[in-house]
């Protein structure tokens, strides 16, 4: 769905975006990662045809989008991070104005349908100017919506939003790519984008430093695995086991699994979390050893590293 290459912007002398190849395959959800001022708004805009490359091409739905910008246009919804909205409409105003200027289908039930997308048909008498913040990010995006754009580019929605809105845009986000919509979406909230994005590119100066699924990102860059054990009682039998094994790395007892006072009857859990130098593959191996020593196992498993933790590891935080 895009495809770019070598895509570049200078301003003066600085670069603010160089040499990004970028590929988002049709119907996924691309998550963008930067720092303030990697060049995310930057590359976006030219995306959104409103900002030309100094140079590069940029390829969207098979159209040349230099050659061709307003064939593209008409397939692309793009939400700024600042974007205006006109208060004093009431919300299914708005989005009738905005179907007219479109020239599509304005009736009151593809309206309503629109509004019931973005959860805001108990909203729809309601004037713009007093939605809350929240809520004006979903008309906004509403406001895309109405002409049906294939892709869709949001320019870090989730800011200023409190948790549940930002479940909804999630989950609105996953609706629209169920329809066959390919998003990207910018956001400095790292941990929000890995669970939904099929893909992410990190960018830090003007260059996007990795590009891939979660995972692929991980296999690439980690050293080695994390693995955390928990068992039943105390810690020092899995302590012993562990330190005899060569591939177990830095390890950790992170609850000892004693009770606080002699006469807690309570079940008490320990934690021991460790390095392993060994693949996947080899884990079974450990567990059997751990069983075989009477180590009572109860939780046994590879620590999955998040966006945050791979974000900081890859990251400098270098900015412009
Ligand atoms: N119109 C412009 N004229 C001059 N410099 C610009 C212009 N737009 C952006 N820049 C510069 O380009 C660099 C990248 O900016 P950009 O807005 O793309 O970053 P960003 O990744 O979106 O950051 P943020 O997370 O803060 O939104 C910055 O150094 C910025 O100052
Ligand atoms: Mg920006």
């Amino acid at each position: 769905m895009i495809k770019t290459k070598g895509l570049t912007r200078k301003f003066a002398k600085l670069n603010a975006v160089t040499n990004v190849d970028l590929y988002v395959p049709r119907g996924t959800i691309f998550g963008f990662i930067g720092p303030n001022g990697a060049g995310k708004t930057t590359t976006m805009r030219m995306l959104a045809t409103l900002l030309r490359p100094t140079s590069g091409s940029i390829e969207i739905d098979g159209v040349n989008l230099l050659e061709n910008p307003v064939e593209v246009r008409g397939r692309i919804g793009y939400l700024s991070d600042t974007f205006g909205l006109y208060d004093e409409l009431k919300a299914w105003e708005y989005l009738q104005y905005f179907c007219g200027a479109y020239n599509v289908d304005a009736s009151r039930d593809r309206i309503h349908a629109i509004l019931d997308l973005v959860q805001l048909t108990h909203k729809s008498e309601d004037f713009v100017g007093k939605l809350s913040r929240g809520m004006r990010q979903r008309l906004g995006i509403a406001r895309m919506l109405v002409y049906d754009p294939k892709l869709i580019l949001l320019d870090e929605p989730a800011n200023g939003l409190d948790p549940m809105a930002r479940i909804a845009l999630r989950d609105l986000l996953k609706q629209l790519r169920a329809r066959g919509v390919t998003v990207l979406v910018s956001s400095h909230i790292l941990t929000e984008l890995s669970d939904f994005c099929d893909t992410v590119g990190i960018m830090e100066l003007g260059r996007m430093i990795t590009h891939g699924s979660v995972e692929e990102i991980l296999a690439r860059t980690r050293t080695h695995l994390r693995l955390i054990l928990e068992v039943l009682g105390p810690a020092e039998k899995a302590k012993e086991v562990l330190q005899g094994e060569a591939q177990v790395i830095n390890l950790e007892v992170a609850a000892p699994g004693v009770p606080a006072a002699a006469s807690d009857t309570a079940p008490v859990f320990a934690k021991l979390e460790m390095g392993f130098t060994g693949n996947r593959q080899d884990l079974p191996v450990l567990h059997k050893k751990l069983v075989e020593a009477g180590v009572p196992v109860v939780a046994f498993f590879p620590k999955a590293e998040n966006l945050e933790d791979l974000f900081m590891r890859l990251s400098t935080g270098a900015t412009n």
